[in-house]
């Protein structure tokens, strides 16, 4: 689908930003594992967290979606050892946060299963989690290039406890090793090179579960102990923070705007975003603060700013917090004084696309000035950006960073295979025609 976004003057109203895709992935295999029932509300419609849904109905679990309007699921949970073995392979779909915390979970079980993906998920890195899965004693094979499918065989036997110590910072790892853990004969630890975003710890703990998180270095070590009963959970996942920042920086674009963005996630794990845009010059207040599961969220209400962003250097330190985020950081960089560099950031390269190349090529197209490093992009401020024809190279963020920057474009911006919004934000081009004013 082609997807032409014209420029805007303000935007003005409230957006509903869809569930937190992360807790999300979370909330249902969490819940496919607790004593009992667990109804939630506010999941995202977004192809994502459906490959989860689907994933955990072929291990036997009854998932029901009452409201679709809602967003409401009720997920019938079995208990730890409850899982039934899959009838074929199951398909993660796109989704590397549905193949990477499922196999954690797979490695535990007494049966064997096969887990695939589409072809962008078949090309992402899997050793990552093969080698702690192995390390705890678990059987898990890639394919040659260390790539899915992965065939996990599950012995019954309890996996061996470890201390991991990933080389890449990645939520994903971690929450593999730690769901591996709760199967696992003793207290299960990782320390990671840099924190990442904590929302399996939380929910885990929210749940009932034994869960330490400690400082250590620069990064923490978080334990977890095996064979918890998992409690069932209730209630609504906050909104999407990594969503909320398309509007977020679509409104600080367009001058006279006011958007207000209703109960959106504010784990400080995830809401650097927020933080840096306001130190930017971005005009963001917080209101109405609450906390679902040990996930704190509040309204955010953003309006356009008069004048240039400031920008700046983006360094190691700070990728793992803002790293869905760092496509429409790049992209804000053509409107503000300084530019946007980000460096250490070469894990873009194995998202859903090569996120580095992509987004130089989409804002190059655009009139931008982009230099591209193998751990990042500089790209120059005060250029604004001229309209024309970019690709999303099958990549949701693409899609929406291009989308929302489009709107302070000086002429139109096509997208073409826009239709990859659907995996965490099916309907944002109807949203943003709701509230633009031109
Ligand atoms: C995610 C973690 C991040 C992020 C992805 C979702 C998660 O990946 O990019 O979109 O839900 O754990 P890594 O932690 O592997 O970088």
């Amino acid at each position: 689908m082609d997807w032409t976004v014209k420029p805007a003057r303000r935007l003005k109203g409230e957006i509903r930003v869809p569930g937190d895709k992360s807790i999300a992935h979370r909330a249902l295999l969490l819940a496919a594992l607790a004593e009992g029932a667990s109804k939630i509300e506010g999941f995202p419609r977004g192809a994502d967290v459906l490959s989860t849904a689907r994933a955990i109905q072929a291990l036997g679990v009854a998932v029901d979606e009452r409201s679709p309007a809602s967003g409401t699921y009720v997920v019938e949970g079995r208990g730890l050892r409850g899982l039934r073995a899959p009838g074929s392979r199951v398909d993660c779909g796109n989704s590397g946060t549905t193949m990477r915390l499922l196999s954690g979970i797979l490695a535990g079980q007494r049966f064997d299963s096969i887990l695939t993906g589409d072809r962008s998920l078949r090309s992402r890195p899997m050793r990552r989690i093969g080698d702690p899965l192995r390390a705890m004693g678990s059987r898990v094979e890639t394919a040659p290039g260390g790539t899915a499918p992965l065939e996990i065989a599950g012995s019954g036997v309890p996996l061996r406890a470890i201390l991991y110590r990933p080389e890449v910072a990645s939520a994903q790892v971690k929450s593999c090793v730690l769901l591996a853990g709760l199967y696992a004969d003793g207290r299960t630890s990782v320390e990671e090179p840099l924190p990442t975003r904590d929302h399996t710890e939380r929910l885990l703990l929210a749940m009932g579960a034994s869960v330490e998180i400690t400082p250590a270095g620069v990064g923490q070590l978080v334990s977890v102990q095996p064979d918890p009963a998992l409690q069932p959970i209730q209630g609504r996942i906050p909104a999407d923070v990594s969503s909320a920042a398309y509007w977020l920086v679509a409104a600080s674009l367009c001058p006279d705007s006011a958007l207000t963005l209703p109960r959106v996630g504010l784990n400080p794990s995830r809401a650097a975003i927020v933080d840096l845009l306001r130190s930017w010059g971005c005009s963001i207040e917080t209101y109405d603060l609450g906390n679902w599961c040990g996930e704190p969220f509040g309204t955010l209400e953003v309006r356009g700013v008069d004048g240039e962003l400031t920008g700046g250097l983006i360094s190691a330190e700070r990728v793992p917090g803002l790293i869905d985020e760092l496509p429409l950081l790049a992209a804000l960089g053509p409107f503000t004084e300084d530019g946007v560099e980000i460096r250490g950031a070469a894990e873009l390269r194995v998202k859903e696309s090569d996120r580095i190349a992509a987004t130089a090529a989409a804002l190059r197209e655009l009139g931008a000035e982009v230099d591209e490093f193998p751990d990042g992009l500089a790209v120059a401020g005060r250029t604004g950006l001229r309209g024309g024809s970019v690709s999303s190279q099958g990549d949701h963020r693409i899609a929406l960073a291009m989308g929302a920057v489009g709107l302070a474009a000086e002429r139109p911006v096509t997208i073409s295979g826009a239709q990859a919004m659907e995996i965490s934000y099916p309907g944002f081009n109807e949203a943003l025609e709701g509230v633009a004013e031109r």
